[in-house]
């Protein structure tokens, strides 16, 4: 075959193909047709294994304009085929019982994590992501608990085994609490710091309160003259948008290594508002931790302590979730259970 019959033999497939197609009216045809002009055995994919007999100065211009030839007869039968779904579509019987398909809605904790971001933004924090298989140095280290301090049994971790220790930020560890993101923060940008971290966290843990694999949200604000009352300020402002406008937000001395003075932040109990019921015993329940972020702690992001000063809080989003007005779940564990039952509910 020379360069003429090949481009002959082209032109007499469009030829054909254009008068067929013109009589086409049902998918099955369509297919056929398909089948017939671009499947394996069509004349045409018979022409392109021919190619490599032809003059080798030929073959780029004949291969070129067979491709182009088998592209135009694909987007025919495209657009042939979505008319033909489009009268198809219309011949449907409206008064036929309909299939309705089942419709999903996120998760439980995807919704509190929109609802809780949200809250955020509003004043100004924004999001960021730091990793969930994390060093030891940014959950523990740079957070002034060092090597063997029995502050870090608190967090009771999971450690990686076969990943190589480094030098300078020891062991890889699932990270226990958001908190590691803190100094992460603060070696990325310069204050103002307004961060809100959310992520997974993991901790060796399982009952009606915990669930190995928990979500918590952090806040870090690092600037001049930040001080307690902007902490509880922004505390009281979250616990009445996502608790509601009768919930009241309490801190409560409490020790934790990287804040001083440091706290355990309580919300009015939702039943009795405070006055002391069953569930709350005292009229608070416990929601979180937070304090000034410790001196030694801003070292680490290379932060002057002696001009910048900020403050930190933790939270658990699972729990402040359960603890919300209107959603009683008495075990975290069916969170994670992926019942559809269960799931659908919220
Ligand atoms: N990381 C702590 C925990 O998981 C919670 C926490 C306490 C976070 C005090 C803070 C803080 O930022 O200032 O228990």
């Amino acid at each position: 075959m020379n360069k003429q019959d090949f481009i002959n033999s082209i032109n007499d497939i469009r030829k054909n193909f254009e008068s067929e197609i013109s009589s086409i009216v049902s998918y099955d045809d369509l297919k056929q047709l398909k089948s017939k002009y671009i499947g394996r055995s069509s004349a045409l994919n018979n022409l392109l294994c021919q190619i490599k007999y032809l003059p080798i100065d030929v073959r780029a211009e004949c291969g070129s304009i067979a491709n182009t030839c088998k592209h135009e007869i694909e987007s025919k039968i495209k657009v042939l085929y979505d008319e033909l779904c489009y009268k198809t579509d219309n011949l449907i019987d409206p008064t036929a019982n309909p299939h309705k398909l089942p419709v999903g809605h996120q998760h439980f904790t995807t919704r509190a994590i929109d609802e809780i971001t949200e809250i955020f933004e509003r004043i100004g924090f924004y999001r960021v992501r730091y990793p969930e298989v994390e060093w030891d140095w940014f959950a523990f280290e740079s957070l002034n608990m060092p090597k063997d301090h029995p502050a870090r049994d608190e967090w009771e971790t999971f450690f990686i085994d076969n990943i190589e220790v480094n030098e300078k930020y020891g062991r890889r560890i699932l990270t226990p609490h958001t908190s590691s993101g803190q100094v992460r923060e603060m070696l990325r940008v310069k204050p103002p710091i307004r961060m809100i971290n959310i992520s997974k966290c993991y901790r060796r843990q399982i009952d009606v309160s915990h669930t190995p694999m928990f979500h918590q949200f952090e806040g870090l604000v690092i600037d001049k003259g930040v001080n307690i009352s902007h902490l509880k300020g922004v505390l009281d402002y979250f616990v009445t948008n996502f608790f509601g406008n009768n919930r009241k937000a309490r801190i409560r001395p409490y020790h934790f290594r990287f804040t001083e003075p440091s706290f355990e932040v309580d919300v009015s109990c939702g039943i009795c508002l405070g006055e002391g019921c069953k569930l709350c015993k005292n009229g608070w329940l416990e929601i979180g931790g937070a304090g000034m972020v410790h001196p030694v702690v801003l070292q680490f992001g290379n932060i002057d302590p002696n001009e910048y000063s900020g403050f930190a809080f933790g939270f658990g989003i699972e729990r402040n979730y359960m603890m919300k007005s209107g959603i009683s779940v008495d075990d975290i564990r069916l969170i994670y259970q992926n019942d559809i039952r269960f799931l659908t509910q919220f």
